[in-house]
Formats: structure tokens, sequence, C-alpha cells
């Protein structure tokens, strides 16, 4: 399997409980590396530019202002299929329906407020590590 890079956020119920060590560390744990992280303060165009593809969605609006109502953990990961890898360690989208284990089952609180973001895809993982870090030497190209 090809070298990937994906992209993560750890969200603003994580970060606010304290998680942040935890759920990196998990990460790495993996078999990811952390290539670049750093925290961040989502604004309300940033979430809604960013979570655009689910601009139709019900839960559009509360989304936008869960991911503002506190600081992020923007992380930009590397490693054999890193992309599905990370989903995989993530865990369901409802912590619900996640497997034991996973970042989600452990530590998210409810299918929005879910601990944790990974790219969905290859290309989406591309462009997201482009949004937060564009700038960056180590991950932007
Ligand atoms: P994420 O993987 O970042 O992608 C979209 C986010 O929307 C999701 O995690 C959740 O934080 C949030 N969300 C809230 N309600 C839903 C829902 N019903 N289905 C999917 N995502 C939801």
């Amino acid at each position: 399997m090809a070298i990937e890079r994906t992209f993560s956020i750890i969200k603003p119920d994580a970060v606010g409980r304290d998680l942040v060590g935890k759920i990196l560390a998990h990460i790495e744990g993996a078999g990811l590396k952390i290539l670049a992280t750093r925290m961040v303060r989502l604004s309300e165009g940033q979430a809604k530019e960013f979570y655009a593809v689910h601009k139709e969605r019900p839960f559009y609006g509360d989304l936008v202002n869960y991911m503002t109502s506190g600081p992020v953990v923007v992380s930009c990961l590397e490693g054999e299929g890193a992309v599905a890898k990370y989903r995989e360690i993530m865990g369901a989208t409802n912590p619900a329906e996640a497997a034991e284990g996973t970042i989600r089952k452990l530590y998210a609180e409810n299918i929005e407020a879910n601990a944790v973001h990974g790219s969905d895809s290859l290309e989406n993982a591309k462009n997201e590590i482009a949004f937060f870090f564009e700038d960056n030497d180590i991950c932007a190209r």
C-alpha cells in the first residue's frame, strides 16, 4: 500500500476535555506519523467553508456553531494507506456505532461532538491539508 497523507481535526469537545495528548498518542500508536500539528480557533467563515459539502444537511448550522465553540487541533498525518487507516482507528461517525477501541468509541460524546474528523478520500485529504497547512513546507506538496 502506498504512503499517503491525511488530515485530522481534534474537535472542540475533545480539546475541552483535555484529550489532545491521548488522541495524538492513539494516532501515533497506530503507526501514523504526525508531520505537522497546531491548535487553532476556527472562524465562522472557515468552518462554513470546510464543511461546505454538508451545507444542505439539517445539522449544518449546529455543526458550524459547534466547530467554532472552542479551539481545535489540526494535524497532517502520514503513513501506509493513511486515509483508510485513520478512518479505521477513528471509528464510525456515530460513537454509538463505533467499534470497541476506536477513538470515537473511547472519547466521543455523540454524533455531532464526535471527538475527531478525518479525511474521507485522498483527494479530500489533499484539499483539507492545503486548507490548513498551505504554507507548511513539511506538509503541503
Ligand atoms: P465529520 O466526520 O467531521 O463530518 C461531518 C460532521 O458533522 C460529523 O463528523 C459530525 O461532527 C457532524 N454531524 C452532526 N450530525 C450528523 C449526522 N446526523 N450525520 C453525520 N454527521 C453529523
